[in-house]
């Protein structure tokens, strides 16, 4: 059985199945990698291959943008397709976008082994897209690599047999200590005038905090108020730039608007900032693993082993309270945390051993 195809869709999978496409590698199996095209933008999708030492797709499903029943759908349909073509014995998907859960049904239906790297992460919040997503491809996997020792009382407590719950710590981590040196090597804050430790980075992009014009308005505040204290990098994703331009905002000189960066850029601001403010699943972790204050612009986590344990803190989506949340960050001091477990750069590799035996 060495027929496998692993399967990425959106910017946050790229990190998260790079090592897991090594480390098979590294032991004598070339899976192929297929891409459904939910993300297709060059600064959302190929700017990351050659960063991350990843193959080219070798399939490209082309789905594009749409109503999430529609995406979800063409995923659907594209990749079945490709299964009765390839039949591949085994596919890996990660993390929790629409893709993911597409790809999930199409094995299940199919009756090809499933493997899901990032499993068992719970918001206990259905609104959000990706908790639904979650919840799917957990329940139609057959192998299920968890990140948090939380994501493995999630899944036992939803009934799900113990012996498919695999604890082998992040990938995404794994990538970040591969390309860490070379990342900061590029001194990423000085191209953006900036000094070490003397600026923020910012992300939004979810649909509750950015689709709504009186929401984003009111976030658009805080950061302008932060901004009086501290100058804010802000990279904005395609969703976000579409409201923006719809709200009409007049900008900050100390809120610096820039396009989707690529990876290592990215990485190197996040590692030499004073704080990030984010919305997003992923930064929740890569923070804590790089010891940087984090404010996490929402109401809960899924990720609760960066609170627990790392620099990550709940401010919640009201501006006055992000505000409050970034003055606290200025009067703390962060030690040096002990990393969450298996955090430690060899996720990928567990992966691996796994499927293997
Ligand atoms: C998706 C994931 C989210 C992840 C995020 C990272 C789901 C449900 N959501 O959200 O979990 O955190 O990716 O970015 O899967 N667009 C472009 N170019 C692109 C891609 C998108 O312009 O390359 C625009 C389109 O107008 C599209 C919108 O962005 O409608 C949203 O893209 P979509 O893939 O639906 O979801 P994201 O918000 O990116």
């Amino acid at each position: 059985m060495t027929n496998f195809t692993c399967v990425v869709g959106a910017r946050p999978n790229y990190m998260k199945m790079a090592p897991v496409v090594a480390a098979l590698k590294g032991r004598g199996i070339v899976p192929a990698l297929v891409h459904t095209g939910q993300h297709y933008d060059e600064s959302m999708s190929a700017v990351f291959f050659g960063e991350l030492g990843m193959p080219k797709p070798s399939r490209n499903l082309g789905v594009g943008s749409g109503t999430h029943t529609l995406q979800t759908a063409r995923v659907m349909v594209a990749f079945e397709e490709y299964c009765q073509t390839n039949q591949p014995d085994l596919v890996l998907v990660g993390g929790d976008v629409n893709s993911t859960a597409a790809v999930a049904l199409v094995c299940a239906k199919l009756g090809i082994r499933l493997g899901h790297v990032e499993s068992g992460l719970r918001s206990f919040d259905r609104s959000m897209p990706e908790e639904v997503n979650r919840v799917v491809t957990d329940h139609l996997a057959d192998l299920l690599f968890t990140t948090e020792e939380s994501a493995n009382e999630n899944l036992m407590g939803e009934g799900i047999p113990d012996a498919r719950i695999h604890f082998v710590g992040n990938t995404m981590i794994d990538s970040l200590d591969r390309h860490l040196e070379t990342a900061l090597g590029k001194e990423p804050w000085v191209a953006h005038g900036m000094k070490e430790n003397e600026y923020g980075v910012v992300t939004l992009h979810r649909p509750s905090n950015v689709d709504e014009g009186s929401q984003l308005e009111g976030l658009m505040g805080s950061l302008e108020e932060i901004s009086k204290k501290l100058p804010l990098i802000y990279p904005v994703h395609p969703r976000t730039q579409k409201s923006l331009e719809g709200i009409g905002l007049t900008v900050s000189t100390n809120v610096r608007f820039c396009a989707p960066l690529p990876y290592l850029e990215f990485l190197g601001l996040m590692a030499r900032a004073r704080c990030v403010l984010t919305d997003s699943g992923g930064i929740q972790e890569e923070t804590t693993a790089l010891g940087i204050p984090c404010l996490t612009i929402r109401e809960n986590t899924e990720r609760p082993v960066t609170v627990r344990h790392g620099t990550n803190r709940l401010v919640g989506v009201d501006p006055e309270n992000i505000v409050r949340g970034f003055q606290d960050v200025l009067n703390q001091e962060y030690g040096e945390n002990p990393r969450p477990p298996l955090w430690d750069g060899h996720a990928a590799e567990r992966i691996a051993d796994v499927i293997l035996s």
